[in-house]
């Protein structure tokens, strides 16, 4: 079973949990520093305070009340003695030195991998091989996963691969602390792509999205983090240097392009998250007609907004750097700075400007004055789900592949039967055949002697035309022996 966190004061100062059990993963900081500690001198004075405070008191209570218990006098004794004592229980931080920078790696940053899983347990494999892949010093990424909804084993499984990972042996592999939420939030929708990408489900499955990932932020976002990284489990390729190559551009949001590769009769590619676009007048004339509940969902033909995607500007020889200023986010990957969720900027889980979620987010955040960019160049790969009519396609190929198949294996039955019949190994026959083939080269002998001389003979008559000697070469030799016959 999981190991489930309550909240006790049994943690490190820096909010870190200490490691109870040996079967807990290994989340206790052992590469992390907090950076945020008081001054050296400071704490080496609060120490001697300390100290002799406590020796004062333990004389004190041993010669004036023997057998006493002296440990409320010891709380008392630090609660009394002003704020120049650190508490075990007072954790202090300063958030000047967590904004987030361009170089976050260089500067010990820490990243909060946010990933909202829900019947996941097909992609949580691959998940994770993009876990071991990534060059961002793990010990600098927590992991929070939210499972909800979720009817097949993907937290059996999860905390499987993370016991895995945590273990590894080769020490840059483990991550720092990672926590599972668990809870359900009634999505009913199935999570087939069917269902999942239809219209009619947009708004409230959005919605639901929505909450699902402000609980998650909300749980797992520590006064440590300078960034936080949200990311899909059912992302195929991606470069392993996503987290560094997003903050170089030192964005408040920044997302890559998102398409997904098809099979070669569906075309070989198409732009996937249709979520991450420029405003357009067109959309915001359309949003001023809508309900003030009505959620605009990007990419269905229901709403046409004219709006700059992200995905259709992709070159794939563009420039991977080049940065696009955009208003709603998709959510597959998207890397913003932990300020922009501190300051306020969520995920709307109702109607905000006519959007919801990440698409809401996004909104919100460059309503903020925050800097929200896209990559137009740089793409990540989202897996590809056959829809159903890919699915029958699918089918009816497999059956023509397979009718194919029998009617070549059937082709090469008969072939190989006849080829048997004639290559039976009887001795009788392989004495006939010795025969035959003497026979046929004794024929050949005089043939080719026959055709000397019928060469020699018609190369005299001046009446003789070429083409006879040509046709008779390329005719049988039963034809150019009576030729040569003839001749005579
Ligand atoms: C991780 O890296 C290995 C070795 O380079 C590679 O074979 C594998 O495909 C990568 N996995 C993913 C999910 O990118």
């Amino acid at each position: 079973m999981l190991p489930r966190h309550t909240a006790k004061s049994d943690s490190y100062s820096n909010g870190y949990p200490r490691a109870k059990e040996k079967n807990t993963y290994s989340i206790s900081p052992h590469r992390f520093q907090p950076r945020a500690s008081p001054p050296a001198l400071r704490r080496r004075r609060q120490l001697l305070i300390r100290l002799g405070l406590l020796v004062g008191i333990g004389l004190f209570a041993f010669f004036v009340w023997p057998g006493a218990s002296v440990v409320p006098l010891l709380s008392l004794g630090f609660l009394s003695s002003g704020e120049d004592f650190q508490l075990e229980t007072v954790r202090y931080y300063d958030l000047s030195t967590v904004q987030g920078t361009a170089r976050g790696w260089e500067r010990e940053e820490r990243i909060l991998l946010c990933a909202p899983l829900r019947d996941a347990e097909s992609h949580l494999r691959m998940f994770f091989a993009h876990l071991h892949n990534f060059t961002y010093p793990h010990h600098l990424i927590d992991l929070a996963f939210l499972v909800s909804d979720s009817k097949d084993r993907t937290l059996g499984l999860l905390s499987e691969l993370l016991e895995d990972l945590q273990a590894d042996e080769d020490p840059k592999m483990p991550y720092g602390e990672i926590s599972i939420i668990e809870k359900d939030f009634g999505q009913k929708v199935n999570q087939d792509v069917e269902s999942r990408h239809g219209f009619a489900a947009q708004a409230s499955r959005r919605k639901l999205m929505a909450q699902a990932r402000n609980w998650l932020l909300s749980a797992a976002l520590r006064p440590y983090h300078s960034w936080v990284y949200w990311r899909d489990v059912d992302v195929e390729t991606a470069p392993f240097t996503i987290l560094e190559d997003l903050m170089r551009h030192n964005k408040d949001v920044i997302v890559p392009n998102v398409w997904r590769p098809l099979p070669d009769w569906l075309g070989g590619e198409q732009p996937y998250d249709l979520n991450s676009w420029q405003e357009s007048e067109t959309a915001l004339a359309l949003a001023d007609t809508l309900d003030e509940d009505a959620v605009i969902v990007e990419g269905y033909a229901e709403y046409a907004t004219w709006r700059p995607h992200l995905a259709y500007l992709r070159d794939p020889y563009g420039d991977p750097d080049m940065e696009m200023d955009i208003d709603g986010v998709g959510g597959v990957s998207i890397l913003a700075k932990a300020k922009v969720f501190r300051s306020g900027v969520h995920f709307p889980a109702f109607s905000f400007e006519k959007h919801a979620e990440t698409e809401g987010f996004g909104k919100m955040a460059k309503r903020m004055q925050f800097s929200v960019v896209g990559l137009p160049h740089y793409t990540i790969w989202h897996l590809y789900e056959p829809s159903v009519d890919d699915i029958r396609h699918m089918e009816e190929m497999e059956e023509e592949r397979k009718a194919r198949e029998k009617e070549e294996q059937d082709k090469a039955d008969r072939m190989k039967k006849i080829k048997d019949q004639f290559a039976d190994p009887n001795s009788q026959w392989e004495k006939d055949k010795t025969d035959i083939q003497n026979e046929a080269l004794r024929e050949k002998k005089e043939k080719e002697k026959a055709e000397a001389q019928n060469v020699v003979e018609t190369q005299v008559p001046a009446d003789s035309k070429p083409e006879t000697k040509a046709e008779a070469k390329a005719d049988s030799k039963v034809e150019s022996k009576a030729d040569a016959v003839k001749a005579q």
